[in-house]
């Protein structure tokens, strides 16, 4: 199979030229100007040609959560978002904690066969916080990283133990930070508009101390952490400061960080529900300046799609979560490059080779040899967001009626086109 995508602006590491794209058989076989047309050819005039986007954190809700969203599902609104792979955190029903979870998702995500799934395993068993889980067997069965999402662990003890192991095994602990004592039931960040609203608060501080701790760990031991969606301004001078003195500590953060602020919870739409909460503007300025100096080395969705039924309740009774794989690349593109100071390049850095390069899995650039794994955008387009539109089962999003730019036209896969949206 070979075909030749024509006329489009490629987004390299360092800068973005006009060039075609030979594929065949599943690799990038050449980049160059005016390429032959062999086989198909694929016209992208006018359309940025970016390395396969990954999101390294999405709920996928298979096994147990179908309702909300399921690996087939969950595939689908992925590559209608532009992304050719994703991994799934472990809170299903079963829990991903051992072999058995692991490979029933990447059989089930090989049927399906859209994006590249990769599992990640719990750090406990049950997510509870009190066992390891079986750590070696699910990454000998495929799982890149481990980690409790959704929870912190919050015993140290445990927590070292399973830096360790991971290490042994070669992958990454991914950990959710939240003191859960300190949060206590809180559903909003703690400041003026918990006040207002009467909502119940999570300090800052729920969340740094828990990074702090990940760091102190980390930094201890020598072995690389990763800070799961990080939402405060406090939490982004913690890690910048560890980089600084050499951590081995990597992060990211989501659009709704670096788009919303606690604003948003006043006329309680509980689609602004999210853990960690959305803070406030110097949080939001904060999230922004540490992707722009890759203090937040990625851009992840942690895609948590919801039912009807999870959020049509009171606020502090319906589900954390957002359903983000279906705007994260336009929501992305709009803020920090098109009203930001990013570069095309540093997007693609941080949506595409930042995970590729901390869960060492393939793709993250465009390169002869390379997987043809490939997003092709038209950064013109102009949309307004509606998530009754949504290809995901969750149609739960904050952003309804917000105008966003760049539209994904194609996400092609080891070569196939698995998206296109003509
Ligand atoms: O808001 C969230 N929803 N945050 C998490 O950490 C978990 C996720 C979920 O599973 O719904
Ligand atoms: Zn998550």
């Amino acid at each position: 199979m070979k075909y030749v995508i024509k006329n489009g602006s490629v987004v390299f590491s360092d800068g973005v030229r006009p060039c075609d794209i030979l594929v065949e058989d599943g690799k990038i076989a050449k980049i160059g100007e005016n390429l032959p047309a062999e086989g198909e050819v694929i016209d992208a005039e006018g359309l940025h040609i970016f390395p396969g986007l990954i999101d390294m954190h999405v709920h996928l809700r298979e096994p147990g959560y179908e309702g909300k969203e399921d690996i087939e599902s969950g595939s689908k609104a992925a590559v209608a978002g532009g992304f050719t792979q994703v991994c799934c955190m472990p809170n299903t029903n079963p829990v991903n904690d051992n072999a058995v979870v692991t490979t029933y998702i990447k059989y089930r995500a090989e049927k399906v066969n859209l994006c590249k799934v990769n599992p990640i395993g719990s750090i406990t068993k049950g997510e509870k916080g009190e066992e390891l889980a079986e750590i070696g067997k699910m990454a000998a069965a495929g799982a890149v990283a481990i980690s409790d999402d959704g929870r912190s662990v919050m015993d140290s003890k445990i927590m070292r133990l399973a830096m360790e192991y991971a290490n042994d095994f070669n992958i990454k602990c991914l950990c959710h930070c939240e003191d859960e004592n300190l949060v206590d039931g809180g559903v909003v960040n703690e400041g003026l508009n918990s006040t207002i609203t009467g909502l119940k608060g999570s300090l800052r501080a729920a969340e740094d101390i828990m990074i702090a701790r990940e760091i102190a760990l980390s930094e201890s031991l020598d072995i690389p952490v990763h800070i799961c969606h990080v939402s405060t301004y406090s939490g982004v001078e913690i890690i910048r400061s560890a980089k600084a003195r050499g951590v081995k500590v990597t992060a990211e953060s989501c659009p709704h960080y670096f788009w919303l602020t606690d604003d948003v919870i006043r006329d309680f739409d509980t689609n602004t529900k999210v853990n960690p909460p959305i803070r406030e503007e110097k949080d939001r300025q904060a999230i922004i300046a540490g992707l722009m100096d890759g203090t937040l080395d990625c851009i992840v969705t942690d895609h948590a799609p919801h039912g009807k039924k999870d959020k049509q309740v009171e606020y502090s009774l319906a589900a954390f979560g957002i359903s983000g794989i279906e705007t994260s690349f336009s929501l992305s593109y709009t803020m920090l490059v098109k009203e930001g100071e990013m570069t095309l390049s540093q997007l693609a850095e941080r949506m595409s080779a930042a995970p590729a390069r901390i869960l060492g899995l393939e793709g993250g650039k465009i390169e002869e040899g390379g997987v043809a794994d490939l997003t092709i955008a038209d950064l013109a387009a102009k949309y307004v967001i509606d998530g009754e539109k949504f290809v995901s089962k969750g149609k739960n999003t904050p952003f309804n009626g917000t105008e966003v730019y760049g539209r994904v036209a194609y996400t092609i896969v080891d070569g196939d086109i698995k998206y296109s949206a003509k």
